[in-house]
């Protein structure tokens, strides 16, 4: 795909907007985004674009500068802006990796649209989500979570974490929200992995595809023999009465799918792997369980695992003393937002006494994460029954063999082998 336009059309600090800035600028803009080498720390490199103040430039694998917004103010500013569109259809909206080139054609219900069309797709899904119904969730959250070690225990003195546990847990909780068969997990779990990590935009397309005839298949089935789940809920209220359209609910119950298991499981494993990368943090939470809500933030805060936000500008915004114009493409760093220091006091250390509230680790404004109240759950509930269950848990992986995802997907690790 060409990208026509570059967000080098700016007004910078001094006011000028010549051809000479922005041939400078086009010299100068680093690429963006980087891998990360420690799989808790932002890519090395990355850093260092905080020194232009809380706005930037990059440059993206297909040679289009864009805006990169690493100010925690600016941040979230910006992400209550109505002038920023997240309407991947927009040709201006920016692209971060071949895959997602073309992806306006998919689209994704709530991450891909504005409001008032958003407010209305998001609507529908609320309650589902909500404080009261996940709360009412702890208890089978608790006992998938219990399951899972009981196996991993009966299955001998060492096991691969992703595999065992940090995977299955989310995907068991949100097969039951959305009444998917866990039995196709495998399906759906390597459907998601692949459209999360395809390498060209045909290969993401084709793996859509295959996503969307499996979820078509599904709400037939679900048709012909409703169950008890969202899904379900959907189909009696709202398809049946024309209030929302088939391909919408296939893609609702795509974006739901996948944001509910893959996200977690990444927080799960690496969440583990770094408290035990930092012991003196650990052994706080074993000795006091009750800090585990807000190590829980902190985890949040500190791994940033969704680390990019893209939005597309649609008039001028005039922000920390630059101009972001029409048209522009903006990127907000999550995990250089999450350590600004001019909101977290030792911004790089991992603090399970903090308050590591105003993160952006869930985004924020309209888009702010539908199921954080059931992240939340499960992160608290998964971390601290493997604490308590398998005291002795070590990881038996030197950090440089460890497989950690790359820049443009969500953070996390592919495996994660543990010994008890
Ligand atoms: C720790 C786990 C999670 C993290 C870090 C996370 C992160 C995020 C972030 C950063 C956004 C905002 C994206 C943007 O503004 O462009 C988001 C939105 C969203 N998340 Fe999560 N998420 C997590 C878990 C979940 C779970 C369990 C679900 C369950 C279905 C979920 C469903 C969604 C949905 C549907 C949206 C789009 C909301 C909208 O556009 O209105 N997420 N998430």
């Amino acid at each position: 795909m060409t990208r026509s336009r570059t967000s080098s059309d700016v007004v910078v600090d001094d006011g000028t907007t010549d051809a000479d800035s922005r041939a400078e600028k086009s010299a100068t803009a680093p690429d963006f985004p980087h891998a990360r080498t420690c799989p808790y720390q932002p890519p090395a490199g990355h850093e260092a674009l905080t020194s232009d103040g809380p706005l930037t430039h990059v440059r993206l694998y297909d040679g289009r500068e864009v805006w990169l917004v690493t100010g925690h103010a600016e941040g979230r500013a910006l992400l209550t802006d109505q002038r920023l569109s997240s309407d991947r259809k927009n040709p201006a909206f920016p692209v971060f990796a071949p895959r997602a080139e073309g992806q306006g054609e998919a689209s994704f219900p709530l991450i891909g649209y504005d409001d008032p069309e958003h407010a209305r797709q998001r609507r529908m899904l609320i309650p589902s989500f909500g404080l009261k119904r996940i709360a009412a969730m702890r208890p089978q959250i608790q006992r998938i979570a219990d399951d899972l070690i009981d196996a991993m225990l009966a299955g001998g003195t060492e096991a691969e974490l992703v595999s065992a546990y940090a995977l299955p847990l989310p995907s068991m909780v949100i097969c039951s929200l959305l009444g998917v068969p866990y039995e196709e997990h495998e399906l759906f779990e390597s459907l998601s992995r692949a459209l999360l990590l395809s390498e060209t935009s045909a290969e993401a397309r084709a793996k859509r595809m295959e996503f969307e005839d499996y979820l078509d298949g599904l709400i037939a089935r679900k048709e012909a023999a409703p169950g008890d789940g969202l899904l379900d809920e959907l189909i009696a209220d709202r398809l049946a009465e024309g209030q929302l359209d088939r391909r919408e609910l296939v893609m609702t119950a795509m974006v739901t799918l996948i944001a509910g298991h893959e996200t977690t499981a990444n927080m799960i494993s690496l969440g583990t792997y770094t408290l035990h990368e930092h012991p003196d943090q650990l052994a706080a939470l074993r000795a006091d369980p009750a800090l585990m809500p807000g190590a829980v933030e902190e985890l949040l805060r500190y791994l940033s695992i969704a680390d990019i936000m893209m939005r597309v500008a649609t008039s001028d915004i005039e922000i920390g003393g630059r101009t972001i114009r029409a048209g522009d493409g903006v990127l907000l760093a999550v995990s250089l937002i999450n350590r600004d220091a001019e909101v977290y006091e030792r911004p790089g250390a991992l603090d399970v006494r903090r308050s590591a509230r105003h993160h952006v680790a869930f985004g924020f404004g309209i888009h702010q994460c539908l199921g954080q109240n059931l992240a939340r759950a499960e992160l608290e509930i998964a971390l601290s029954t493997l604490l308590t269950r398998i005291p002795t848990l070590r990881i038996t992986v030197a950090r440089d063999e460890l497989l950690i995802k790359p820049a443009t997907t969500l953070q996390g690790l592919f495996a994660l082998p543990v010994a008890w």
